[in-house]
């Protein structure tokens, strides 16, 4: 069955009230849409947890820098409604820009520190644009519990503190990464690659699987796994690096030695379009 779609605000809270009114819990999963298998198992196991499932569905404009893909972001409504429909979610919110920023907007969540390294060097504004925007999302589902993907890794340590910094009462639940049988993490983004391209993109997944045995046979010298990492990203044709890093799987922060539960965080560039991943290691 195609779940209906909320355009508004009071819609979508319309939507949550009823169930509430049936006493059924609250599931929600925050998306960009171009959904695929990993949104699949997201909004899954919303299912297994809640009684009523809420997807939402907003390319948010402010997580966006100015030179990157927010325009030619992949946009598949219909699609993404039969896949929500086909994994059981009850509602899908669907707002337009104006909806979530209307003129006189002025507010923006920063959560200090885990934003400092991997992507947020990368990527100014970025963290802060997602906090804001899923601190709304909050605020208009007032769900149970909300899922989100190890896939984005940063992300998912960054909406925990802020859910808990700001005293959400939900549960934020994070989820291993979907993949392609080959190993490259499933993403909205992997379209954008050409033949050539997907094919070499194995190399984030083989690379940081090398990092996890070599961390398993006792390698804990943070400098010598990065070296390793940048040297096979480097030497895959058409890839780039953006960063290839280890740090403290808790608080982002650069380390020195793998003492602690860590995070090797890798992004890389095929032409335009950049792909991340990331493996967590135990000393
Ligand atoms: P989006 O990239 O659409 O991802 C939505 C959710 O799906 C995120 O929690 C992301 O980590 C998860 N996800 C993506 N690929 C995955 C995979 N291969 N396996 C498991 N989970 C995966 O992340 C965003 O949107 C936005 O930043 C958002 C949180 C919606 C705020 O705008």
């Amino acid at each position: 069955m195609l779940p209906p779609i909320a355009l508004t605000i009071s819609e979508v809270r319309a939507a949550v009230a009823a169930a509430r009114r049936e006493s059924k819990s609250i599931g929600f999963v925050p998306t960009m849409g171009a959904l695929h298998a990993g949104h699949a198992a997201l909004i899954r196991a919303a299912g297994i947890s809640c009684q009523f499932t809420v997807v939402s569905i907003f390319v948010n404009p402010t997580q966006f820098g100015p030179n990157e893909d927010y325009t030619r972001y992949p946009r598949t409504l219909e699609d993404d409604r039969s896949l929500c429909g086909a994994v059981g979610a009850d509602v899908l919110f669907v707002p337009a820009a104006s909806e979530m920023y209307p003129d006189g907007f002025a507010t923006s969540i920063d959560v200090r520190g885990l934003g400092d390294h991997l992507c947020g060097s990368s990527r100014p504004g970025h963290f802060a644009g997602v906090a804001t925007v899923v601190a709304k999302l909050f605020n208009i589902v007032a769900p149970d519990a909300a899922f989100f993907g190890q896939k984005d890794a940063q992300q998912a340590r960054i909406i925990q503190q802020m859910s808990g910094d700001l005293n959400f009462s939900l549960r934020v639940e994070i989820l291993p990464t979907v993949r392609e049988p080959d190993g490259l993490a499933m993403s909205s983004r992997n379209r954008y690659l050409d033949p050539t391209q997907r094919r070499h993109a194995t190399v984030l997944h083989r690379v940081l699987e090398a990092v996890h045995a070599l961390v398993a046979s006792g390698e804990h010298d943070v400098t010598a796994l990065e070296r390793f990492m940048n040297g096979e990203v480097a030497s895959t044709p058409g890839a780039e690096v953006d960063y290839a890093r280890v740090v403290d799987g808790r608080t982002l922060q650069p380390i020195e030695r793998i003492e602690r539960p860590a995070l090797a965080a890798l992004a890389v560039r095929f032409g335009s379009t950049r792909l991340i991943d990331n493996v967590t290691l135990a000393p």
